[in-house]
């Protein structure tokens, strides 16, 4: 088993991750919460479908009692009303404070779960078990909870750091493979802003990760050294007023592509793979990149079998207002994080702002 330790303003909290930690659940739940008798569950059909009779048997073995609360499967469904359906289960369940709610599930079961247990009688324990790639690698760590809002994404939420993520790299098998891939990107993403190992196992291996053969042991090796990149850099910078940016690489243009598309048809991890291809273009036209780092990225994202070219269907124009709305932006200006290198990138503040179209590339 992978330890990697988290520090929180709410308190220190450990990732365990390890292939098989499903049917050992109880224990580490125990561990966890040592004087509860009753978990609350939190999940979604599909997740709950394929993994919902392992994690009850597993929880009750351990003599823990279960309340389950499902929320519809899909980012449409994140919002503030499903939230209140979960917390309408748990208060109609008489819930207490210092009983645990696990969420299973990716990123939109883990920011919703996270959202229900910060309000949830002002805060009840929060543990993480996640599901997808996008949520070992990133969205379960950290502490950000939310739900989106008609005007934007994530712009309703609540820092909740968890008391533990358990993770278990077996159960990214049943992942669709574009899911599998997509979450790649984000895994990408490390290798890009600073992670040495990572870069040059990803280079020799990714066609590994990106197959239709799941490789157990080859994930769970890139999900440890992923969570600990994420892990170091939140424990450094919480509340996102340094390091912690550098996590939006790719991310600027990706989340204005994801808007301009209303949020269909592209999923957030491709999207990403088209960000970061943007900022690389943005930095070669600027000469702030080394000769070679755009078309480095471009061969080794196609090789994760991620889109490496902008839709054709969405101009400049469109993905303008987004990039304006982005929350990273101060003074109206965007703040640009650019490669310099594989595996190096600066944050720029002020610039041109006619580079920015240059992020359109062919
Ligand atoms: N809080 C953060 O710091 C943070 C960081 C990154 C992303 N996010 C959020 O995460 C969300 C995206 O997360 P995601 O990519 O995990 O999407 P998701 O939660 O929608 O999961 C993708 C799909 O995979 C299914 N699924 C989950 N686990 C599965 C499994 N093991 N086998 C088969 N199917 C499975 C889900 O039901 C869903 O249909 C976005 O809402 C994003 O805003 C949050
Ligand atoms: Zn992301």
């Amino acid at each position: 088993m992978t330890r990697i330790p988290v520090r929180s303003a709410a308190g220190p909290y450990d990732i365990q991750i390890e292939k098989g930690l499903l049917s050992a659940l109880g224990p580490s739940v125990r561990m966890i919460c040592p004087s509860v008798s009753r978990i609350g569950l939190v999940s979604n059909p599909v997740v709950w479908g394929l993994y919902g009779d392992r994690l009850q048997s597993a929880l009750e073995e351990t003599g823990f009692r279960t309340v389950v609360a499902l929320h519809p499967d899909g980012e449409r469904f994140k919002t503030m009303e499903s939230v209140m359906a979960l917390l309408n289960t748990f208060l109609e369940a008489r819930w207490e404070r210092r009983e645990p709610l696990l969420v299973v599930g990716g990123g939109v079961t883990g920011d919703m779960g996270g959202l229900a247990a910060a309000l949830l009688l002002r805060g009840v324990p929060l543990i993480h078990m996640p599901t997808t790639v996008v949520a070992q690698v990133d969205s379960s760590i950290g502490g950000k909870t939310g739900v989106d809002h008609p005007l934007g994404k994530n712009l309703i939420g609540a820092f909740n750091p968890p008391r533990a993520i358990l993770a278990d790299p077996a159960l990214l098998a049943t992942l669709p493979l574009r899911e599998r891939r997509a979450g790649l990107g984000e895994v990408l993403k490390y290798a890009f802003i600073g992670d040495p190992e990572l870069l040059a196992l990803l280079e020799e291996r990714v066609e590994g990760l990106a197959g239709e053969k799941f490789d157990e042991t080859l994930w769970e090796k890139v999900v440890s050294l992923c969570a600990r990149d994420k892990a170091r850099i939140v424990s450094e910078d919480e509340r996102e007023t340094g390091e912690r940016m550098l996590l939006n690489f790719g991310h600027t243009f990706g989340h204005a592509l994801e808007g301009a598309l209303g949020y269909s048809g592209i999923l957030h991890g491709e999207a990403v793979a088209v960000g970061m291809l943007s900022v690389a273009a943005i930095a070669e036209k600027a000469t702030i990149s080394a000769p070679g780092t755009f078309a480095f990225m471009k061969s080794l994202i196609s090789r994760a079998g991620l889109p490496v070219a902008w839709p054709r269907a969405v101009s400049f124009s469109e993905i303008r207002p987004y990039l304006v709305r982005d929350k990273k932006t101060s003074g109206g200006q965007v703040a640009l994080i650019l490669p310099e290198a594989p595996g190096r990138v600066r944050i720029l503040r002020e610039y041109d702002s006619n580079l920015l179209p240059n992020g359109i590339f062919a």
